[in-house]
């Protein structure tokens, strides 16, 4: 792998000059050829016509096949959707909720929130002990971590407003794959194996298919879902009645009661998704469409370009000391403002118009100390980090032959969310109750610490990071980018937007190559194996900066339209992700 094939001569001859002054004029040309792209070249999977990017293979299969058969890129989307919940245990679902954006062949546009909210008996404190501490574990296993499932709720109003094919179609392979049964890869069978403990403590009484009697379950095994085949039956024939009434919702209370969790049939009932309208910015020429509040990851995506566009980042090499030293300044302040000003919009008020002005960011990044790392205790918004959210999600990526496009992040948040499965319908419910601040202002269980924004209320939206986009250049698509990775996915969407646009990388290379994440809290970047050479990591830290090695993260799954309009897919080599299409 040519990692570290960096321009030291050039790092080291930037590292003596100071920032560009901030101007909203995109860089001129390199004076340098770009940097020698530093992963291997992986292949990406190109296609004439249409594409589904998701993180397992059958699902992006069962994508294709809608595609084949006359559906759109919503439909694709729909099926997808269903078969992650049967084919991806660990984070697709029906029992969770996800964001969906679309940009459509003509121009139009839309934001699908079908985020979970917090239940109606759900109360600010309820994860606090009498002394007022956050009690360990009790927001992220079990019932009363779970929030009122959207993703069926999304689903329906999707296809219902841009499906083509009818309803039945798009769920029934989903229904067959659970029925017929999927076949472990390693990794799959490693996760479920490491949380077997969990599912048989969380769902004593019953026996979900996850658990395995005897002995531990081996990559090729196949699992049979017969009990989740019965619900996503019950969602083909009768829609969202089929989930939030009738025997699935009486599944689900009687899983809260027996658990003592607070869903009740009245959540499920008044449980709606949300069309919002896409946040609009624009980089190096590129329109970018992203998700906004309840997502904080579309604001902040969205400040760190603006941050960013000034700094030519291509001169100065791909991980050089130099566009180290800028990217991890932008994403410092970025994640400082997400702590203090990112809520459900509809329970007050966020600043997105100020956060989004381009005096605004240009001014923050004039605060950085040439090429020394400023302290994040220098660096303040008034609060500190959101809810940590956990790096279970799931993201696919679609484009039909039209040229349609669907970029959707969908989530239990937890690896198996809250490792609940409802009896008698056999799936897995979300933790994403914990993506709120339990205790706004004290750190959490991760060490990070969240503003009063995204405080617990009934009936509201926890914070997501959650970061589908789409850019396009004059009128024409040119990008479907998104992943899963908790706090990580907006630093995780802007390196692939960096790497295609900035370092001229295909699509494969964009996913595949090493990341860095800084989100302020902890004062650390985060460094991938390989994403920095020991030359680089030796000046940034005689520059102040404090490394922190870690393991891979992010699953992105892109697509990349070529100037032919030729398709081409990178799917994530970190997990089971698989590019498909004709
Ligand atoms: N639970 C992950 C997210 O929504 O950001």
């Amino acid at each position: 792998m040519k990692r570290h094939a960096l321009p030291l001569l050039l790092a080291s001859l930037l590292a003596c000059t100071t920032a560009p002054p901030a101007t909203t004029s995109a860089p001129t040309s390199a004076p340098t050829p770009p940097p020698a792209v530093p992963v291997a070249a992986a292949a990406p999977v190109v296609t004439g016509k249409a594409m589904v990017v998701s993180a397992h293979p059958e699902a992006s299969r069962i994508g294709v096949e809608i595609l084949r058969k006359g559906g759109n890129a919503y439909d694709a989307a729909v099926a997808v959707q269903f078969a992650l919940a049967v084919a991806l245990p660990v984070a697709g679902n029906i029992g969770g909720g996800g964001f969906l954006l679309y940009r459509a062949a003509d121009g139009q546009e839309g934001a699908l929130d079908f985020r979970e909210t917090a239940p109606v008996a759900a109360s600010r404190d309820m994860y606090l002990d009498a002394q007022g501490n956050v009690v360990p574990g009790r927001s992220t296993l079990g019932h009363l971590a779970v929030g009122v499932p959207g993703t069926v709720a999304g689903m329906v109003e999707l296809h219902k407003k841009l499906g083509r094919l009818p309803w039945q179609d798009v769920v029934q392979p989903a229904i067959n794959l659970a029925t017929l049964g999927v076949k472990l890869t390693p990794k799959e069978a490693a996760a479920l194996n490491g949380n077997q403990a969990a599912f048989r403590e969380l769902n004593a009484g019953h026996l979900p298919a996850y658990v395995k009697p005897q002995g531990e379950w081996q990559a090729g095994e196949v699992i049979y879902y017969p009990e989740l085949a019965a619900a996503l039956t019950r969602i083909r024939d009768r829609g969202r009645a089929g989930f939030y009434e009738g025997e699935t919702a009486s599944h689900i209370v009687a899983e809260m009661q027996r658990g003592k969790g607070l869903i009740t049939r009245q959540d499920l009932v008044s449980y709606r998704a949300k069309w919002r309208t896409p946040l609009h910015g624009r980089y190096r020429g590129h329109e970018v469409l992203t998700f906004p509040p309840p997502s904080s990851g579309g604001v902040a995506l969205l400040q760190m370009l603006q941050m960013l566009e000034p700094y030519n980042l291509q001169a100065a090499g791909w991980h050089s000391l130099q566009a180290t030293h800028w990217i991890t300044e932008a994403q410092r302040r970025v994640y400082a403002d997400r702590a203090t000003y990112l809520g459900d919009p509809d329970f007050g008020h966020v600043p997105v118009a100020q956060l989004l002005e381009a005096g605004y960011n240009r001014q923050r990044m004039a605060s950085t100390l040439s090429y020394r790392a400023t302290p994040s205790t220098a660096v303040t918004a008034g609060a500190g980090l959101p809810g940590y959210e956990s790096d279970q999600t799931t993201h696919y990526s679609i484009v039909d032959a039209q040229g349609n496009a669907v970029s959707c992040t969908t989530t239990l948040n937890g690896a198996y969310g809250s490792k609940v499965v409802v009896a008698g319908s056999g799936f897995l419910l979300n933790n994403e109750m914990d993506d709120f601040s339990s205790k706004p202002g004290t750190p959490n269980a991760y060490g990070l610490v969240g503003g009063t924004a995204n405080a617990i209320q009934p009936g509201k939206r926890m914070l997501s990071s959650m970061t589908p986009t789409i850019l396009t250049k004059s009128g024409k698509l040119v990008l479907v980018t998104g992943t899963p990775g908790g706090s990580t996915i907006i630093t995780s969407v802007l390196q692939s937007i960096l790497h295609v646009l900035d370092y001229g990388m295909n699509a494969q290379q964009a996913v595949a190559a090493p990341r860095l994440h800084h989100q302020w809290l902890p004062d650390q970047i985060e460094v991938e194996e390989g994403a920095l050479s020991p030359t680089v990591q030796d000046s940034l830290r005689a520059r102040g900066y404090v490394l922190n090695p870690r393991g891979g993260w992010g699953r992105v799954d892109i697509i990349r339209v070529l100037p032919n309009g030729q398709l081409e897919g990178g799917a994530d080599p970190r997990g089971d992700d698989s590019a498909q299409g004709y």
